[in-house]
Order: C-alpha cells, then sequence, then structure tokens
C-alpha cells in the first residue's frame, strides 16, 4: 500500500531502543552505499531521463526508502535482477502482486498461448467458466465477479452492499487500507471521524457515509452498528496495512455476531492475508463473510481481482437489477475479466495456489520469523514479530498490536528506512511499507539465512 500515512512519523530512535547518533552513521553510509552500488538505476531514474513526472510511472514508486529508485531488468521467481547487475531476493514481491514468485511457468505458458489468441473480447470464455467453478470450490461462495484491481473489487462490492441493502453507510477500521476506494479514507482523530490526513484531492466530507471504529474494540462496533444504518463493515480479517494487528480472539465471532443481528453485511477483504492458506484467513479459521475480496495475487501478479457473495447478496441483486431504471450501474470496467487475465487466473488457480506450495511458503516464513525474534532478543531491543501464513514483519515497537491507533504509533519510519536500505545493499528487498516480507513457493532457506544475517547485522550495529 502506497502514500503512508503519517500518525507516528515523529517517533523517535531512542525510544525503539537505538542510539539516534549510530542510526544517523548507519543510515548516512547505507544511503551512501546504495549510490555508489547503482550508476544505471540512477541515470534512468532522474526526471529528464525518464520523461515521466517525477521520474516515474507510478508516484508510489517514489515510496521506496531510497536515494532514487531501484530499476529492475528482470524477476524470476524471487529473484530481482536491477539493472547494474545485483540480485536481490525479493521478499517484497510486489507488495504481494507476486505472492506466488515472479512469473510462476504453468502462468508464463498460459499467457503465452492466450497471447496468440486474442487479449480483450469482453465475453465470456472457456478458462473463465473454469475459473468460476474453481472459485466457488476454494471459497466457499457460489457467486463470482471479476475486476481489473483489488480497489476496484471493493469498490463495486460495497456499491451492491448499498443497493442491497438499502442504507447509506459503510463502517471501517481505523487504519485500514482497501486500496483506491475513497470512502475508506476515514480516520479516528482522538474519538472524531476525520478524512484521512494524507488524501489528495477529495472535498467531500467522507465522514458523512463513512462510521469509523477501532479494530477489537467490541462495545465501539455494537454502538456503530446499533442505530441500523450500515449498508456493510468492510475489514481485513487481519490489519496488515498498517503494521499487522492480529484479532484478539473472539473478535470475528463478535463481529459475525454483531454484523448478522443488525442486518449489516460482512465484507472480508483477503487481498494481503491470502498469505495464510490456500483458503484465506477466512478459509484457516472459519469466518463467515458475506462478500469475500480478493485481488493483487489471484492472476500471478496480471491485473485481475475477484469479488464473491452469497446466495442472500445475489437474490438481493437480482431485485435491484429488475428494479432500477435502465442507465449505467456504475459497476464494471471494460477489461475487466479480460482473456488474458482469465487465462492466468485459472493457471494459479489449479497449479500454483497449491497445499503444497503453501505449505513450503508456511515452513520458510516461520523460519524467518523466528529467525528475526531471535536477532531482535539478542539485541534486547523493545520490538516484535508478526506472521499470518507466509507475510511476516517486523514492528520497531512491543507488541501484539491491539489497532490502528497502536499501530500508527509503532510506525518508526526513520529506523525503518535505515534498515529496508541496509537490507537491499546486503541483497535483500522488502516491503516499503511497515517492515513488510512475504516468502514464496520459490523462496530458498538459503535466501531466508541471508535475510536473518542481514537483518541481524543491521540491528547489531543500531543497538551497539
Ligand atoms: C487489503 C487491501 N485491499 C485492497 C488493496 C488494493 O489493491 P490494488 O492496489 O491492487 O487495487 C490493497 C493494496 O495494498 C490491500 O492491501
Amino acid at each position: 500500500m502506497p502514500d503512508r500515512p503519517a500518525p507516528a512519523r515523529l517517533a523517535r530512535a531512542a525510544d525503539r531502543g537505538v542510539a539516534p547518533g549510530r542510526l544517523r552513521e548507519l543510515r548516512a553510509s547505507e544511503e551512501e552505499r546504495y549510490r555508489r552500488a547503482r550508476p544505471n538505476s540512477r541515470a534512468l531514474s532522474t526526471a529528464s531521463a525518464s520523461g515521466y513526472y517525477a521520474g516515474v510511472p507510478l508516484h508510489w514508486m517514489l515510496d521506496w526508502p531510497l536515494p532514487f529508485p531501484l530499476v529492475i531488468a528482470g524477476a524470476q521467481g524471487a529473484t530481482l535482477t536491477d539493472v547494474d547487475g545485483h540480485r536481490l531476493a525479493d521478499f517484497c514481491l510486489g507488495d504481494s502482486g507476486s505472492m506466488f514468485g515472479h512469473s510462476p511457468a504453468p502462468v508464463a505458458r498460459a499467457l503465452a498461448v492466450q497471447a496468440a489468441h486474442g487479449l480483450a473480447y469482453m465475453l465470456p470464455t472457456e478458462h473463465g467458466r473454469v475459473v468460476g467453478r474453481l472459485l466457488s470450490e476454494r471459497f466457499g461462495l457460489p457467486h463470482w465477479q471479476v475486476a481489473t484491481t483489488a480497489s476496484d473489487a471493493n469498490r463495486f462490492a460495497l456499491r451492491v452492499a448499498r443497493a442491497v441493502t438499502g442504507r447509506a453507510k459503510i463502517l471501517i477500521m481505523n487504519g485500514c487500507y482497501h486500496g483506491a476506494v475513497d470512502e475508506t479514507y476515514v480516520s479516528l482523530e482522538g474519538s472524531r471521524a476525520v478524512n484521512s490526513p494524507g488524501l489528495i484531492g477529495q472535498f467531500a466530507d467522507l465522514t458523512a457515509g463513512t462510521k469509523v471504529v477501532e479494530f477489537n474494540d467490541v462495545p465501539a462496533l455494537e454502538r456503530a452498528l446499533a442505530a441500523q444504518d450500515v449498508a456493510c463493515v468492510i475489514t481485513e480479517p487481519v490489519l496488515t496495512n498498517c503494521c499487522m494487528v492480529p484479532p484478539q480472539p473472539g473478535y470475528h465471532a463478535a463481529l459475525r455476531k454483531l454484523t448478522r443481528a443488525t442486518g449489516t453485511l460482512l465484507l472480508i477483504d483477503e487481498t494481503h492475508t491470502i498469505s495464510a492458506g490456500p483458503y484465506g484467513y477466512s478459509g484457516a479459521f472459519g469466518l463467515e463473510p458475506d462478500i469475500f475480496v480478493l485481488g493483487k495475487p489471484i492472476a500471478g501478479g496480471v491485473p485481475a481481482s475477484v469479488w464473491g457473495f452469497t446466495e442472500a447478496v445475489a437474490a438481493g441483486w437480482d431485485r435491484v437489477r429488475r428494479d432500477k431504471p435502465p442507465g449505467h450501474s456504475g459497476l464494471g470496467t471494460t477489461l475487466s475479466a479480460n482473456a488474458l487475465a482469465m487465462a492466468a487466473m485459472r493457471a494459479t488457480l489449479s497449479e500454483v495456489m497449491t497445499d503444497a506450495a503453501y505449505a513450503h511458503m508456511e515452513a520458510l516464513a516461520a523460519q524467518l520469523a523466528g529467525g528475526l525474534a531471535g536477532a531482535i532478543a539478542l539485541h534486547r531491543l523493545p520490538w516484535h514479530v508478526a506472521r499470518v501464513g507466509a507475510r511476516v514483519e517486523f514492528v520497531c515497537a512491543p507488541g501484539p498490536l491491539r489497532d490502528g491507533r497502536e499501530a500508527g504509533r509503532a510506525q518508526s519510519p526513520e529506523l525503518e528506512r535505515a534498515i529496508h536500505i541496509g537490507l537491499l545493499n546486503r541483497g535483500c528487498v522488502i516491503a516499503p511499507f511497515h517492515n513488510m516480507m512475504l516468502v514464496c513457493p520459490a523462496t530458498t532457506p538459503a535466501q531466508v539465512d541471508g535475510l536473518v544475517g542481514a537483518f541481524g547485522e543491521i540491528v547489531g550495529t543500531l543497538a551497539g
């Protein structure tokens, strides 16, 4: 997720067990090392060389904590190669777009075959029929739609939820991220809901249509749903986008009970937590969403997303379609469910997201989490490690975290910046946001050992 919000930007290194002088020195030396080793990246990423606004085709690429962007020559499996010839163990994996590795062979084959038979027809395909069945079998919901990004899937699903329930509002968790979905950019400032501070060009008061509560706060949820004016609660099962916040025991049961009791739909966004296992966090922990959203890795890195829903939601949507006047629905985009994406999704679902792949990811992620926690303990830092299946995160603050507010306070951007660049200089790429590391089916034990070793060396320097 891009454009990190800034609630805790001012966290001081000393509060995190690190001497500020050491942090400054480390960061300066690592930045210099990065600059020296990457003349080609530097030349290619200057604005005049690229022709792009701010030098990059997507401004999020500037959110990496680097002196200038790392320009990539290619990637395979769990390895990135940059234009200066460095081979890097990739634990970012496109912030989960390539959660199952770069160019998995079945996806690459399916794309090559489909490329010769048309890319976009806006008509159903044979692959598409199989994909619908695979989605229903895997995630247990009877009805599915395909969109191009997880942002779109969430946006369309929320529209349908409002139409079906006849209610205008949605409810989100403080600190959440569900993509570029306007109505989810609301945060708590103290106990007051406000438009999220970093939002650009939004002049509407989003709090009119969006309620926000802290994750894990059952009484607040109960109060917010009591008026029965909320169409849908949208949440990740574990907040992953603000420093990982796990659900406390009983939270999901309470969430489901309260949403059902108030006629509120429950949308579980598994775009990141599909790392939990082949059936997502919902499958692993028996959650029962009315609407299930999954984007990013579902087509192996080709833009595609899916959203599934229950018979009851489908019946409501039927009714809405029957009763509405003619005209655009505001749902769907031209290239969604195109032939290329459907071929890639079929290959991903049937040959890539296998139990065996997940077993490998889970085992190595556990090894990674253990190694990082060991280094933190060795240097007596007040930090912790969190994990959801193949997804691991080190947090430079004590844990586990309870909610979005605590997660905001746990962020320590200056410290994290120094660690990120130090890891990159030692051959390991982690996600630029909240220290996320993903293990894919192609990740090797040696790559995990390399990351643990590099992390240990860096925190050893910081802690003295
Ligand atoms: C939980 C969650 N939902 C939705 C999205 C949006 O995905 P996309 O950028 O592919 O639209 C993200 C992106 O990070 C996400 O983390």
